[in-house]
């Protein structure tokens, strides 16, 4: 019997990307995927370090693997990630049974670093320059007709809360060519949507032209260029960055059959003390200006965002501002975070952190309100009808989980193969998803 391997991914979607690649390195050493720790020979934890739990998390389950590891010293575990990258030697110290550490940089040399392991005891890559992209790696992907498409790794922002600059470094892109040759192998293997992934996909391609020229961003273009692959018909991206974005992107945006009506707009405060703190270069008033701007471009966008709630020194008038900015933009929903001190960063050395239960108090309010209004957006589709991509069981039993274009999700009712195209007529809405019926001639169009 082939050997198994486990992955847990935590974090965010670049993650949840580089965890396709160690899951397709493995598969071609021979290796086959297992949800169970019991049967696997490699356990790979891919970890986060966007906010404190996910530390905890990490040490919390290499706990959980040590008496594993001593019943089964052939076990070999992996810590990856951007955890890996930021405490490398640290881990093996804390967790000394644990086989190899790999910084997001060393993915490429995963099973040679295993091989070691075998032969000499731990092992740690932690090399700070990407050589290869990942991509260029083969993939275990999540789903036959969907794909993530790295287009840049790290990012040259410094958001004062944020560790991201540190444990994936500055931006590199890879071109246009490369990311384009990509997304047409996919669509001839039956890929229907692609996601192009970046930090900050509106400095795409900043790194790419000459120094001294203009140091233009390529996004636009490449929006383009990825909308004309037969085949692909809906394009996502995340994120752009309020500061970088440009009215380009809102056109080609619009002019794209295939880019989806949805974008993530990161807003992190709507008080402009807060985002002077955070080294966010935008304002309120102008990232409502970009709101507008957008949506009269774009008719039916939806608006998703990142918040983050009790950055040091936010006073209780800052928090309003959040609140009546998020009343104003009517986002269609939110991801909103307490603030997390994160080691190395400027704000995690500021006064004025606020205490644990005035976060969590204003946490809170802030998710009340953009419940109320994500459930108002949701109302307003009952009735009617939109294409839906079908991705499989739902979370809910016997449900099948669907997906608009604005990135809303839909529960049908009845049971459609996954990454067919189908219509579905509203019936239902709560904050988080609507629920739907397939309008029944169209599952056989495909349309
Ligand atoms: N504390 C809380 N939230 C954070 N984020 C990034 N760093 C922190 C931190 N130190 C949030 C931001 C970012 C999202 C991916 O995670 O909102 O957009
Ligand atoms: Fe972090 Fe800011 Fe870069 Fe986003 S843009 S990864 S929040 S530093």
């Amino acid at each position: 019997m082939e050997p198994k391997y486990l992955i847990r991914t935590f974090g965010c979607q670049m993650n949840e990307h580089d965890s396709e690649r160690i899951g397709g390195l493995l598969m071609a050493d021979g290796m086959t995927p297992t949800d169970v720790a019991d049967d696997a020979r490699v356990i790979v934890l891919n970890t986060c370090a966007i906010r404190e739990n996910a530390d905890n998390k990490l040490y919390g389950n290499l706990g959980h693997l040590k008496p594993l590891k001593e019943r089964r010293p052939d076990l070999r575990i992996v810590v990856a990630g951007c955890l890996a990258q930021k405490d490398q030697g640290a881990i093996q110290r804390r967790a000394p049974w644990v086989d190899v550490v790999i910084g997001t940089h060393a993915l490429p040399h995963l099973l040679d670093l295993l091989r070691r392991a075998d032969l000499e005891g731990p092992q740690m890559d932690v090399r700070e320059y990407t050589e290869t992209f990942p991509s260029a790696l083969p993939s275990a992907r999540r789903d036959p007709f969907r794909a993530w498409v790295s287009i840049a790794v790290g990012c040259d922002n410094a958001c004062t809360f944020c560790i991201v600059p540190l444990v994936r470094g500055v931006q590199r892109s890879r071109s246009i060519g490369e990311v384009l040759a990509e997304v047409q192998g996919l669509a001839a293997r039956g890929v229907v949507e692609v996601t192009l992934l970046g930090q900050n996909v509106n400095t795409f391609g900043r790194d790419l032209t000459l120094p001294g020229s203009s140091r233009r961003p390529l996004f636009a273009r490449l929006l383009r260029e990825v909308d004309g692959v037969e085949g692909i018909r809906r394009v996502r991206f995340t994120s752009p960055h309020p500061h970088d974005f440009t009215p380009d992107v809102i056109e080609a945006m619009a002019g794209c059959g295939s880019v989806c009506e949805h974008i993530h707009f990161p807003l992190q405060s709507g008080s402009d003390a807060v985002l002077r703190a955070m080294q966010r270069s935008y304002r309120r008033e102008r990232y409502l200006d970009w709101l507008e701007r957008i949506r009269r471009a774009i008719p039916g966008i939806a608006i998703s965002t990142d918040i983050i709630v009790g950055f040091p020194g936010e006073t209780e008038a800052d928090f309003r501002d959040t609140l009546d900015t998020v009343e104003r933009a009517g986002f269609d929903s939110a991801f909103t975070f307490q603030y997390s001190p994160r080691p190395g960063t400027r704000a995690a050395a500021m006064s004025g952190q606020v205490p644990k239960q005035v976060v969590q108090e204003r946490f809170d309010r802030l998710v009340a309100l953009q419940e109320a209004i994500s459930l108002a957006h949701n109302r307003e589709q009952v009735d009617r009808t939109f294409e839906v991509l079908v991705e499989g069981d739902g979370k809910r039993h016997g449900s099948i989980q669907a997906r608009t274009r604005t990135n809303r999700i839909v529960h049908l009712g009845e049971p459609v193969e996954p990454g067919t195209f189908v219509q579905a007529r509203i019936t239902d809405a709560a904050a988080h998803h609507l629920s739907g019926r397939v309008v029944p001639e169209t599952i056989a169009l495909g349309v």
